[in-house]
């Protein structure tokens, strides 16, 4: 599997701000929405372009745009705060949702949300979640993708534990990762060592 981590300084810097317990929910939010630019620079990188003529004030000249924009699919509720930031990168992209539950005992994914153009053939696809964690959650979400015909997903992470890159890159599924991070472990509850807390939790308080 194709794994790509951020390691831009400003990433860090970012990534640095969400990782510090005393950061409130705003700047929080804040930061996450600045590390998910990063992320879709970078998940974006070498994706094709179409040419299309355009005038600037001075002379005729070719204009680009993404040939085959991916279509955005956050996981509830942790993903919501990364949309707004790759839409303004991406502001022609779909966006589909995914509602992914986690057992706070068994630590299993539950769906309860699936919000999913009926075919996705020939359409990149961007998850965003912030937290790769043992990874459930995110093959689970792929093989959604899969099941409509999905062959080229991008997982857009904030952070990674070790055991969630192994578990996407043995589920052998069409996916690939760009990171911030991959930390060092989980811990018992599957929280991401280091990591930051409850990534829904840091952006919208606990409820
Ligand atoms: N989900 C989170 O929000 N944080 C973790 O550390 C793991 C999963």
């Amino acid at each position: 599997m194709d794994v790509r981590v951020v390691e831009h300084p400003l990433a860090l810097a970012r990534l640095t701000t969400m990782r510090d317990a005393r950061t409130d929910n705003a700047a929080f939010r804040a930061a996450l929405r600045d590390l998910t630019l990063l992320l879709v620079v970078e998940a974006t990188r070498g994706f094709g372009t179409a040419t299309f003529p355009i005038h600037t004030p001075v002379a005729r000249t070719e204009g680009h745009r993404l040939a085959n924009p991916p279509i955005l699919v956050p996981v509830l509720r942790a993903g919501l705060g990364m949309v707004d930031a790759a839409q303004s990168l991406l502001p022609e992209a779909q966006v589909g949702f995914v509602g992914m539950a986690r057992d706070e005992e068994t630590h299993l994914p539950t769906p309860y949300m699936e919000s999913l153009p009926p075919t996705l053939v020939g359409r990149p696809v961007f998850v965003l979640d912030p937290m790769l964690a043992t990874g459930g959650s995110m093959v689970h979400t792929v093989e959604l993708l899969t099941a409509r015909g999905a062959d080229d997903v991008t997982a857009v992470c904030v952070l990674a534990a070790p055991e969630g890159v192994r578990a996407l890159a043995d589920s052998g599924l069409p996916v690939r990762l760009v990171t911030g991070s991959i930390d060092e472990r989980l811990n018992d509850s599957a929280y991401i060592v280091p990591g930051l807390g409850d990534a829904g939790d840091r952006q919208f308080g606990a409820v």
